[in-house]
């Protein structure tokens, strides 16, 4: 299991959902908040029940929630469960997507949707059946995962993934508008190259130095450096911020 450092931290007993949880900056984000005492649901499409069962038997409180976020019926299913089960949500970090590499002709009107749906529709559907909930406690922190490319533009990606990733940084900073009356606060991060299996996916080895020499910080980000600005915003520790739209992208511009 990954490694964290002490983090000043209020998540004991909270209830905290993480989607895209089996893979990368997601589980490993699941791992820290639910070692840091959280009830903590790792929502993926597979589940994640190797992590969830490590982390049970170690006494942490997790959960594997098979769940495909582009499907308004198992989204409402998963939500509803937790509720059920927990009767609260305080966290919710929307982090799953997928990514693909193609030139605008290249891209199918499929591709462009199942791009859309995932990246983007899922959080719209997180949102709004996890919103209610968080109104009636008047209390919650919803983390959007975005990126450098939907802030700026990628060296890398997709114009689906772009726009998808834009469209994230739009959808956080009004529902935070939406939700501030509520005391939920509602934030994103918008990383830069990490070192996930996503990235393995997408980078050629051969770009890897290229892509280096061009970060004013010298190096690609670890999973902990983006985990770790998500703690923070989940925390009590940014309590005063909402609709931040946050770079953790080594100095890129
Ligand atoms: N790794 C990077 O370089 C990088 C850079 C910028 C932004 N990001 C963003 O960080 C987040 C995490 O990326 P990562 O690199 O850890 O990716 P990853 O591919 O390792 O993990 C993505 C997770 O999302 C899940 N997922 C995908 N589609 C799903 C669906 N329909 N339903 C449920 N789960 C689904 C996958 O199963 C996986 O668990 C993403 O939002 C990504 O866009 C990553």
């Amino acid at each position: 299991m990954t490694k964290f450092h002490e983090f000043p931290q209020d998540f004991k007993g909270k209830v905290a959902i993480i989607t895209g949880a089996s893979s990368g900056i997601g589980q490993a984000v699941a791992e820290a908040i639910a070692n840091y005492g959280a009830h903590t649901i790792f929502i993926s499409r597979s589940g994640a029940e190797a992590i969830t069962s490590q982390l049970n038997a170690a006494g942490k409180s997790a959960l594997s929630l098979p769940c495909d976020v582009t499907d308004e019926t198992q989204v409402k299913q998963a939500i509803a469960s937790v509720f059920e089960r927990y009767g609260r949500i305080d966290i919710l970090i929307n982090n799953a997507a997928i990514n693909q590499i193609a030139k605008i002709e290249d891209i199918s009107l499929e591709d462009w949707n199942r791009v859309i749906a995932t990246n983007l529709t899922s959080l719209f559907l997180c949102c709004k059946y996890a919103v209610p909930i968080m109104k009636q406690q008047r209390s919650g922190n919803i983390i959007n995962v975005s990126s450098i490319a939907g802030h700026f533009r990628s060296k890398i990606s997709g114009i689906h993934y772009v726009a998808s990733k834009a469209g994230v940084v739009g959808f956080t900073r009004q529902l935070a508008y939406e939700l501030a009356p509520f005391q939920i606060n509602v934030n994103a991060i918008c990383p830069s190259q990490t070192y996930t299996p996503m990235l393995a996916a997408t980078l050629p080895p051969e770009a890897e130095q290229k892509l280096i020499d061009s970060i004013p910080l010298g190096r690609i980000a670890s999973m902990e450096e983006q985990v770790n600005v998500i703690l923070f915003l989940a925390s009590h520790l940014s309590s005063y911020m909402t609709g931040a739209i946050v770079d953790v992208n080594g100095g890129q511009f």
